[in-house]
């Protein structure tokens, strides 16, 4: 099975378990989160699924509009039911890095609003102990970027600029992302309180204590359940 093919079997299989008629659905962001959005369209154009739709992305929304699905601001909904969404890397106490694709602030709102987070992932992300295999990223003011890049690495990572082409990344929210590699995150709980009090700071991709189920996805056809 391809990679892709991976995050579309877990993507279908969240949406098909988690997603019930009437429910207001949080959208993800990224290749996995792609796949459970079609799979939202089918059911709202096929099996007449009556869904409102919270997106976490400038993107996600174009696609969820193209495809017919209702989206709607989240500050419009009392509440979100389930939101399904992907992540980078998921620790065996299903802590999670995400935002390598840029979204990480409005991901991390929509979670907090969401009575349940459910991260799909294929078996790539699945790691040990977090910041092991990727970066992690920090959503940073573009005022005094520089300046918010050396507090950054006085907590023991080397901070690289998102960059797209010849010019610095910029997400939906108007700010530049640095991706901050550590050797390990040993004490995720801790490096977060660091890294938010560091002026300049917007958040950051450790999603700690957010998701209420982990499905995995394995090249031998099987997809894994942690949580609820
Ligand atoms: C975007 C994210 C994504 O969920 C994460 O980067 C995973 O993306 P993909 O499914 O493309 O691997 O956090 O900000």
């Amino acid at each position: 099975m391809s990679n892709d093919a991976l995050k579309k079997a877990v993507a279908e299989r969240a949406v098909n378990d988690y997603v019930k008629d009437g429910m207001v659905v949080g959208l993800g962001t990224g290749s996995t989160a792609y796949h459970a959005i079609n799979r939202i369209g089918e059911l709202v154009n096929k099996e007449g699924y009556k869904l409102t739709c919270v997106a976490t992305s400038v993107r996600s929304e174009e696609q969820a509009k193209s495809l017919g699905i209702t989206v709607v601001d989240v500050n419009d909904v009392e509440s979100i039911d389930v939101t399904i969404d992907g992540a980078d890397e998921v620790d065996p106490d299903m802590q999670l890095i995400k935002g390598l694709g840029g979204a990480l602030i409005r991901e991390k709102i929509v979670a907090a609003a969401s009575q349940s987070e459910v991260i799909i992932v294929d078996e790539t992300k699945a790691v040990d102990m977090l910041g092991t295999k990727c970066a992690l990223p920090v959503e940073v003011l573009k005022f005094g970027y520089q300046k918010t890049k050396y507090a950054l690495e006085a907590q023991g990572c080397k901070a690289t600029l998102r960059m797209n082409g010849d010019e610095p990344f910029v997400t939906d929210n108007g700010n530049y992302i640095y991706d901050c590699k550590f050797e390990s995150i040993k004490n995720p709980f801790f490096l977060e309180s660091r890294i938010n009090v560091i002026p300049g700071t917007v958040d950051n991709g450790l999603f700690l204590n957010t998701a209420s189920t982990v499905l995995i996805s394995h090249s031998d056809g099987t997809i894994e359940k942690r949580g609820l």
